[in-house]
């Protein structure tokens, strides 16, 4: 299978990656459409094992299914303990970026490598307790850092601006080792709590509620995190 991958996507630009956690799953396939009229950029889904994090989403044939009727970006989130296990049936199953947690029980050079003989892009992702040292020799090796900014596991949660800093950090280190290296952050993003952590350097956001759920509507969401784009530091 040829994957979409993050290099032909902008690093100037806000990207809007909406996560289907938050959609109808009585309606998905409408739902995803929503997002993807509504201009989003990519489509994150959340795995989560019930062991990783104390909650299960769902699995392979899952994405399978939304693939046929997608062409987004596919954003998959792995919040597992065992990666390794799960890189090539999700990549099967269509997924194009894969990116799983530095925290898991596998070794991070393994995970990348097996992501990428799938030819996915790599993200690699810190928890909130986590430091950006410890990302710091995968910096070069990956096209994305998710630094999460609620405590995986549950959509609607609220967003942690003591998050903000370790933004930064990523940005240094990735401007220093790796300038084509994308920041995520994924967990109370809205257009509130966006513009700060953009000025830190984070380019895709996660948003689940905010754009599944939007009161506006969803383009009307996404056309305000993507008036942010300006706020991004230059490079
Ligand atoms: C949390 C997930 C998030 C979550 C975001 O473990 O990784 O992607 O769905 O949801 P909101 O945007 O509602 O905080
Ligand atoms: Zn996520």
């Amino acid at each position: 299978m040829r994957h979409r991958l993050l290099g032909e996507l902008s690093l100037d630009k806000v990207l809007v990656s909406p996560s289907i956690l938050a959609s109808d799953f009585s309606r998905l396939g409408e739902d995803v459409k929503r997002v993807e009229d509504a201009g989003c950029d990519m489509l994150h889904l959340d795995i989560m094992d019930g062991h990783f994090v104390p909650n299960l989403t769902f699995g392979p044939p899952l994405v399978a299914s939304i693939r046929k009727n997608s062409a987004l970006l596919f954003d998959t989130h792995l919040m597992l303990t065992n990666p390794l296990d799960y890189v090539k049936p999700f990549a099967e199953a269509g997924a194009d970026s894969i990116t799983f947690h530095v925290e898991s029980e596998n070794d991070p050079l393994e995970v990348i490598e097996a992501i990428r003989a799938q030819g996915c892009s790599v993200g690699i992702s810190v928890k909130p307790g986590t430091s950006a040292k410890a990302l710091e020799q995968y910096i070069g090796l990956v096209d994305m850092v998710l630094v999460m900014t609620v405590e995986p596991g549950f959509g609607g949660q609220s967003f942690m601006a003591d998050m903000i800093p370790k933004v930064a950090e990523v940005f240094a280190m990735f401007r220093e080792k790796n300038p084509e290296g994308f920041i995520e952050v994924d967990g109370g993003i809205d257009a509130r709590t966006a513009p700060e952590i953009i000025r830190a350097g984070a380019g895709v956001l996660v948003a689940g509620t905010a754009v599944f759920r939007a009161k506006e509507g969803a383009a009307e969401a996404i056309r305000t995190l993507h008036s942010y784009s300006g706020l991004l530091p230059a490079r």
